[in-house]
């Protein structure tokens, strides 16, 4: 079994807000490498079920090996958005809680040969599944200038990202731009130095979300998760950048909400139900002491919701 070092992030945190019920059944949209799958577990009693899933195969056979002794738990190499395909087959119809723990693993990060980050040398490929046919390199040798400045500006809020589509642009005219280091030059090479990790991080970023329709993915399994919880039941997302965490704060929103009437209806003519109560007023935020023990915590932001 391959070697992993993952501190799974605000995890008691989500333990609490999540489990109402230690015979309950549970859905882990993004098993990773199993750190909050082993946390539901472990509150769990021998009646209680998880049901965790991965895009990533290695995530998924790491995992599978990890709890192959516990019967408590299936395991899926499927997208989250695929819940209501996983619930039909387990002949679960609803959950008493749901929990996502959005972005990469420490795993994906780290493996040189994911080609996830700036940081080591690999193909510029950024798909969490790899049976996906586009890759990032195809997005930057093939789309228009214009087209790749709104991804880095859309999806990684990238100022300069005019300035850098049209270096690929140029660059790609002599030869194609294949590996995390091709690219990672090019940025460089129009980024003052100041700025530069920042800004890898953010055009990087913004290609994975693009390739892996990371936003598209979380509002369609946002709205099947609220459909697939029991009354009470909660709902648990951790997310790591803006983008995310304002599509999970305006869907709970949303869901609150028992009339989308315009504002001028003297009455209401519409049939919204309001189907969740905000637990978290504000997002929970690691504390100091975990951020320094685990430094990819220091951008999580929790959200919880219960289904009434
Ligand atoms: C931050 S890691 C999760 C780590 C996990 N909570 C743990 O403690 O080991 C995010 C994981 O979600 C997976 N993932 C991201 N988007 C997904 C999606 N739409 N469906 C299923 N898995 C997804 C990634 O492949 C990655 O393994």
């Amino acid at each position: 079994m391959m070697k992993v070092h993952h501190s799974p992030v605000l995890l008691n945190e989500s333990l609490e807000y999540l489990i109402t019920d230690k015979t309950g059944v549970y859905f882990d949209g993004t098993l990773g490498f199993g750190g909050h799958s082993q946390g539901i577990l472990h509150n769990l009693k021998n009646d209680g079920r998880l049901i965790s899933t991965d895009v990533d195969r290695d995530a998924f056979n790491f995992s599978k090996e990890k709890f192959k002794t516990d019967d408590r738990i299936k395991i899926y190499n499927f997208n989250f958005m695929q819940i209501d395909l996983i619930s039909k087959i387990e002949s679960i119809p609803l959950y008493n809680g749901i929990f996502a723990d959005l972005g990469v693993s420490s795993f994906q990060l780290d493996n040189p040969d994911s080609g996830f980050t700036y940081r080591t040398d690999a193909k510029l490929d950024l798909r969490m599944d790899k049976s996906k046919v586009v890759t990032a390199s195809d997005i930057v040798n093939s789309f228009s200038e214009e087209e790749l400045a709104d991804i880095f500006y859309k999806y990684g809020e990238e100022k300069n990202s005019r300035q850098i589509a049209r270096k690929i642009g140029e660059k790609r005219r002599t030869k194609k731009i294949e590996s995390t280091t091709d690219l990672s030059e090019l940025i460089s090479s129009v980024t003052p130095y100041k700025y530069r990790i920042k800004t890898l991080s953010r055009v990087f970023q913004a290609l994975r979300i693009y390739v892996n329709d990371e936003l598209g993915a979380l509002k369609d399994f946002l709205t099947k998760s609220v459909d697939r919880l029991v009354k009470g039941g909660r709902i648990v997302i951790l997310t790591y950048h803006s983008l995310e965490d304002r599509i999970v704060k305006e869907s709970f929103k949303y869901e609150t909400l028992d009339c989308i009437c315009p504002k001028d209806y003297p009455v209401c003519k519409c049939d919204k139900e309001s189907r969740l109560k905000i637990l978290t007023k504000k997002p929970l935020t690691p504390t100091e002491k975990e951020v320094k023990i685990n430094i990819r915590a220091r951008s999580a932001k929790l959200r919880a919701a219960e289904r009434i």
